[in-house]
């Protein structure tokens, strides 16, 4: 039984009808909104900041109560919105003492580069999802290590979007290093980290750290799609504990070719895997010394190339040979034939790979026979 440590319960009963708003002073840019869902009967309490100039961000949430805020109550909002292109960093501790948001969301804040280190300090446990969207400067070289260790105050959160973002790479062990200090398992909810969702345009992250994703046991969906990953160390997808979710590894449209994955890789994972490896032109086979013992280790895991064609040499042999033990495995794989012309690797003749099989001969007259 795992413990985790200052879970945020919110009672929605006790105060469903009253509006978190009343309790706070927010002034322009920012505004504080209550709205009531038509699908549930609880009110959503948001704080939206906008604006197209700078202004004191934390100053908005430091001496900002109401009289209508009883003393020592920590006031829980649903959802604090940003959406400023000039502030340029987000400050410790921005949320003061009292205020706290459930989910964090930054929208096209063009010219945000730094979010110090403990800007989440205290409010970074009630965070259940952290949203930055559109374009801005997250992730540059010289402040993505803050930006880390920012995310790791947050501690229980579920999902993470980075979407645009200027990262590089992922570091060692990016989240949940501190563990082991008795206060339980950190990141034990994070099911969906995504570098970046919905752009066309792709990413700068060119590597993944050591047990980059080590302590994210509950992780689900893992999206380093759109990228420019080069090569990935045979620890990057290693786990620390075993489960029985699947975990689905988005790869697509990245720089992987033939040797881009070091022996070993995912075997240490713990759990089911399926790999996306849609359109890596450079990978124009699987190298059976990695992809077969990973499709041997479980019978679950899977591998989808979907518009990515192998050139079906003799090193794509082993998937024609074994196509039917690893038919669940592996659909749809497809040879490239000329500029232009893609065929299933069923309908491919390997006639002279059989020969060069640890030098025995294929004897096709006893075959035919
Ligand atoms: C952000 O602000 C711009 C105008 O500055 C507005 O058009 C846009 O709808 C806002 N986005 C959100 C999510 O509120
Ligand atoms: C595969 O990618 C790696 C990393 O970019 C590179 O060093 C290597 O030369 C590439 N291999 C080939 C055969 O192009
Ligand atoms: C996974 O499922 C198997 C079979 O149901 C069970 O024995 C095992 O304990 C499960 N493992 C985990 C980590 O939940
Ligand atoms: C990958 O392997 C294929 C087939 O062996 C080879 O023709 C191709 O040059 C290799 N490409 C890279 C980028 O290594």
């Amino acid at each position: 039984m795992m413990i985790v440590d200052a879970v945020p319960i919110v009672n929605n009963n006790t105060d469903a009808f009253e509006s978190q708003c009343s309790k706070v002073n927010i002034n322009h840019p920012c505004r504080c909104e209550t709205s009531t869902t038509t699908t549930t009967t609880t009110n959503v309490n948001k704080i939206q900041c906008d604006g197209e100039y700078e202004f004191n961000l934390n100053g908005q949430f430091k001496h900002r109560l109401s009289g209508n805020s009883q003393d020592d109550d920590l006031i829980i909002f649903d959802e604090f919105i940003l959406n400023n292109t000039e502030i340029s960093r987000l400050d410790d501790n921005l949320f003061g003492q009292r205020i706290r948001f459930k989910r964090i969301k930054l929208v096209d804040c063009l010219s945000l580069r730094h979010i110090s280190s403990n800007t989440f300090q205290q409010s970074g446990p009630f965070i259940q999802e952290f949203i930055v969207q559109g374009e801005s400067s997250l992730g540059e070289d010289q402040y993505a290590s803050d930006l880390f260790d920012s995310m790791n105050s947050m501690i229980n959160v579920e999902k993470i979007w980075l979407n645009r973002n200027r990262l590089r790479s992922i570091p060692t062990v990016a989240f949940g290093k501190q563990t082991g200090d008795g206060q339980g398992d950190r990141f034990a909810r994070l099911k969906e980290l995504n570098f970046n969702k919905f752009s066309s345009k792709n990413g700068h992250i060119k590597s993944v750290g050591n047990f980059a994703f080590y302590y994210l046991n509950q992780l689900q969906y893992l999206y380093l799609s759109h990228q420019r990953i080069n090569y990935l160390p045979a620890n990057s997808f290693d786990f620390e504990k075993s489960s029985n979710q699947t975990l689905y590894i988005y790869l697509g449209n990245n720089k992987l070719n033939n040797t881009s994955f070091e022996r070993g890789i995912f075997l240490n994972s713990k759990r089911p895997i399926h790999l996306e490896l849609y359109w890596n032109p450079d990978l124009t086979y699987l190298d059976e010394q990695i992809f077969r013992p990973f499709l041997e280790q479980n019978p679950l895991n899977r591998i989808s190339l979907q518009d990515n064609p192998l050139q079906c040499d003799c090193q794509s042999y082993w998937l024609y040979k074994d196509r039917q033990k690893f038919s669940n495995q592996l659909q749809n794989i497809m040879c490239k034939i000329g500029p232009r012309q893609t065929f299933n690797i069923d309908l491919i003749s390997f006639d002279k790979c059989h020969q060069n099989n640890n030098g025995r001969k294929r004897n096709k007259l006893i075959v035919v026979n």
